[in-house]
């Protein structure tokens, strides 16, 4: 039996702060926890109102993501980045939900994409529904983020226009993959930081400028998330061949099956050492079959690739931490540099 973290011997019990905390984030500064805990339960509330509908079965498919769950990683990025302006400026809450209604409606996408089976620890919609009801709940989610964003200004609405155009056209390269001559890692990580960095970095600009914060400050938080997003997204990778489905809701391998290039593949791939040949064999073949992708995965898990990915991960925490350091001191500060280990160890 495994017991509550708050009572495994030897360990010192953790505070209802730090129990409460998001995204594992521990030892906060007891009034930034509770504003955040505060920030955080205004989201949720203006989140499940914004996924709701007059229509039942429309209220019903784009309720289902919302309520299965989720981190809320973009909407706390948000709030933490407002802790440099004014934290209850009118428009941070809205700008947090609009974050995570756009990361949501890229999930319903994503998961038809990649026929993903497992989101959040519930049937995806695209398998409790089906493709043509995924993507159009994908479509209403961002026409609930538009009206949102409406009421933030045309500076916001530019950004998010830009946001998600860097978003798509990173899905659009990682489908096409790197042109004649490009660099097959270099061209990942841009991918990387188009589809996933960008939101992220509008995560922590729009906290940083609706809240009010200098100007340099929101440059410093929009980098800071650019940087964390990658590493985010290069955890997430990694997660997908080492983690279970009970720990990150998503079923292992998905990205391996569907042929979605991650940097452990690439990397092995390139690999020239004998004791992976077997592995490059398999990956160059259609893992769709169920015993060949059991090897795949099996092999890829104790492959050297895996820990230079991990390196790289690291190598994108730590550009993160370099950015959140040059902000003003505070508990705020504090959080952000925390966020850059929590990333890098993060199990879900
Ligand atoms: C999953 O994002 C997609 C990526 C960009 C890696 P999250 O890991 O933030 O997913 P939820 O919101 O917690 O489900
Ligand atoms: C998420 O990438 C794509 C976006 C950022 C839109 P993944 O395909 O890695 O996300 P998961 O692993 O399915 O959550
Ligand atoms: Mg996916
Ligand atoms: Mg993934």
């Amino acid at each position: 039996m495994t017991l509550p973290a708050a009572v495994r011997p030897g360990e010192e019990p953790v505070s209802l702060a730090s129990s409460s905390a998001p995204f594992g984030l521990r030892d906060l500064d007891p009034g930034l926890a509770s504003a955040l805990a505060h920030g955080l339960a205004r989201v949720e509330e203006l989140l499940v109102a914004s996924a709701t509908s007059a229509d039942s079965f429309v209220a019903a498919t784009a309720r289902h993501l919302v309520q299965a769950g989720g981190k809320r990683f973009r909407p706390l990025l948000v709030l933490l980045a407002a802790q440099f302006g004014d934290p209850s400026a009118p428009a941070v809450v809205p700008a947090a939900v609009v974050v995570e209604l756009t990361h949501l409606a890229t999930l319903y996408h994503d998961d038809v994409m990649d026929e993903a089976s497992l989101r959040r620890g519930a049937p995806s919609a695209n398998r409790r529904w089906d493709n043509t009801v995924a993507i159009l709940t994908g479509d209403f989610l961002f026409a609930r983020a538009s009206n949102l964003l409406a009421d933030l200004g045309p500076e916001a609405v530019r950004i998010q226009a830009r946001t998600f155009e860097r978003l798509v056209t990173g899905q659009i390269h990682e489908t096409v993959g790197p042109m004649d001559g490009q660099d097959t890692i270099s061209h990942h990580l841009s991918v990387l930081a188009d589809k996933t960095g960008s939101l992220i970095a509008t995560s922590g600009r729009f906290g940083a400028m609706l809240s009010g914060a200098a100007r340099d400050t929101v440059e410093v938080l929009t980098r800071y998330g650019e940087r964390i997003g990658v590493a985010f997204q290069l955890a997430d990778d990694l997660l997908d061949v080492a983690s279970d489905s009970l720990t990150s809701g998503k079923t292992p391998g998905t990205d391996l099956r569907a042929g979605v290039p991650t940097l452990p593949v690439l990397l092995a791939r390139a690999s020239t050492d004998p004791a992976g040949a077997r592995l490059r064999e398999l990956l160059a073949a259609d893992l769709d079959d169920d015993d060949r992708h059991a090897e795949a995965l099996a092999l890829l898990r104790e492959h050297p690739a895996m820990d230079a990915a991990r390196a790289e991960t690291r190598r994108w925490t730590q550009a993160a931490r370099t950015e959140a350091v040059s902000l003003p001191a505070g508990p705020a500060r504090d959080a952000l540099v925390a966020l850059c280990d929590a990333v890098g160890v993060r199990d879900a």
